[in-house]
């Protein structure tokens, strides 16, 4: 890539923690606080991904994965699809084996970490236990003069969120994401599934270049032709770029979930590159 070619692109932020500490409930709860009302689709037409402006005007894309099993395997197949990690932990809970995993596989992905202390509102919160939890683990928030930055939050009531999403933005402008929208498409399969009425469809996030109608892809050892391309709102697209993540259709077979896909000139390439990788 030439430099003048590399354009900022949009963090992909992954939310993990310990079980129960609230995951879920956060990932819905950005959703739903930053989904304009009536826009296409909604928030019920989800896919394993999305898109949320903050109010300062940063584009973030939430992985919808569920945790550190998806992060591992995706890690074992050669999809780094995480900018930042977003540790969650509860703030009337404590850091937990899970807790210390998540931490565990950040720091082996080298991907920075914010600490969101979930669940602020409870009457037993108590944040500082928490802060003090994460010491143990040389995980230092800021709180604690380190340079980790840790957020009260609280899925349930919307306190803390707008800090959260601008401490992720905060962590990005650091991080100074890069990519070039001009060339050919590379991504990830976030999810994958056989549909009775479309057939095969993934869910990839773009890394590089652009993916547009049209394109002849390879994905693991599966290829095809970019029949549809469907956004996390449900509409239609002709094309997702950087960090964009999009339903594809026109597959000839499931991929899994880590696969990785690139554009390629032909047909014939395609194919040629998926039957070899069945074979290998
Ligand atoms: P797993 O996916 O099972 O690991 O759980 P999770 O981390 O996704 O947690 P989930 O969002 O399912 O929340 C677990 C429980 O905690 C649910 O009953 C939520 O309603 C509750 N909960 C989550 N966040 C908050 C919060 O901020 N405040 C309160 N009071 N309850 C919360
Ligand atoms: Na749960
Ligand atoms: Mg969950």
């Amino acid at each position: 890539d030439k430099p003048e070619d590399l354009k900022s692109r949009p963090p992909i932020i992954t939310i993990m923690g310990h079980v129960d500490h609230g995951k879920t409930s956060l990932l819905d709860a950005i959703r739903n606080a930053k989904v304009v009302a009536g826009e296409a689709g909604g928030i019920t037409q989800h896919i394993g991904a999305y898109q949320v402006k903050t109010d300062s005007g940063t584009v973030l894309s939430f992985l919808d994965t569920p945790g550190h099993a998806a992060f591992t395997s995706m890690r074992s197949r050669g999809a780094q699809v995480t900018d930042i990690v977003v540790l969650v932990v509860a703030a009337d809970d404590a850091v937990m084996p899970q807790t210390v995993e998540a931490i565990n596989h950040a720091k082996a992905a080298e991907v920075p970490m914010i600490v969101a202390i979930n669940k602020i509102d409870r009457p037993a919160a108590n944040p500082d236990k928490v802060r003090t939890d994460l010491l143990q683990h040389e995980v230092i928030v800021e709180k604690m003069s380190g340079d980790v930055q840790d957020v009260e939050v609280s899925a349930i009531t919307g306190q803390g969120l707008d800090d959260l999403l601008e401490a992720i933005a905060l962590q990005a402008e650091i991080l100074e994401l890069k990519a070039n929208p001009t060339r050919a498409a590379e991504g990830a399969v976030i999810e994958a599934q056989l549909d009775v009425g479309r057939g095969p469809v993934a869910t990839v996030l773009v890394q590089n270049g652009t993916l547009r109608q049209g394109d002849i892809f390879v994905v693991g050892e599966q290829y095809g032709k970019v029949r549809a391309l469907i956004n996390d709102k449900g509409e239609r697209v002709k094309e997702a770029g950087p960090a964009v993540p999009v339903e594809v259709l026109g597959l000839n077979g499931t991929p899994e979930a880590g696969d990785v896909l690139n554009v390629v000139e032909t047909d014939a390439q395609a194919r040629e590159i998926a039957e070899y990788r069945e074979k290998a």
